[in-house]
């Protein structure tokens, strides 16, 4: 990261003590809170303080990440960590991108958000490419508006039809690259090994601790 005048500016690093989960999801929280444990870090989520959930408005994962770690940082007065991710295809320029949640519905039916990315796909014709990536951004802020951010990435294709119901969301139609099974068949320990997740909170070990 660099600052006004060009200059490279140290990564800041995250002490031990407090630091809120700045998300309503109890299983995120949870998976987050494993996942920090080792490094002497206590979870609070935004639920337990009853923090609000602020509206995305941001047009990139990374600009959401932030607005919500932000404003969860400078609510509580302590370090928040957020994160914000879904699925890109790249013949549909990117959808459903930021709005992958969106795309299942006031009842977030992913079989139905599955069947419009496909439909979507076709729509493009015969030549249209299967490559589609998750991305997950993960966003560190302290209280006094300075936030590091992170992004990782998975790369695969789109494979029609739905296969395996091991996973959740977009997992059952996303094969990724180097293996013939969905993130829906594989086993969890190993999608968790080789995730846009896996990828995001690496790179966030490596420089905040
Ligand atoms: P959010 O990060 O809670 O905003 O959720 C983004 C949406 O992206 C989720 O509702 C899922 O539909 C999709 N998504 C993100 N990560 C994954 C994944 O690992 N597998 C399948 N779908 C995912």
């Amino acid at each position: 990261m660099s600052d006004d005048f060009g200059q490279e500016q140290a990564i800041r690093k995250l002490g031990p003590g407090k630091l809120v989960i700045a998300s309503h999801n109890p299983g995120k929280v949870r998976e987050i809170g494993d996942l920090l444990a080792p490094f002497g870090i206590e979870t609070v989520s935004a639920g337990e303080l009853d923090l609000p959930e602020p509206d995305e408005t941001g047009t990139t994962f990374i600009a959401n990440a932030e607005l919500k770690a932000l404003q969860a940082a400078d609510l509580s007065g302590l370090p928040a960590l957020a994160d914000d991710s879904g699925l890109c295809v790249e013949a549909l320029n990117g959808d459903p991108g930021i709005f992958s949640a969106r795309w299942g519905g006031e009842t977030k039916d992913f079989g139905i958000a599955m069947q419009r990315v496909w439909q979507a796909i076709e729509a493009k014709g015969p030549d249209a490419g299967h490559g589609a990536h998750f991305i997950c951004a993960l966003a560190l802020a302290w209280p006094d508006g300075h936030v590091e951010a992170f992004e990782g990435r998975v790369d695969g294709i789109i494979s029609w039809p739905p296969r395996g119901d091991k996973g959740f969301g977009y997992d059952p139609i996303f094969q990724p690259l180097g293996h013939t099974i969905s993130f829906g068949e594989m086993d969890p320990q190993k999608k968790h090994a080789m995730s846009h997740r896996a990828d995001a909170f690496a790179q966030l070990v490596a420089a905040v601790f």
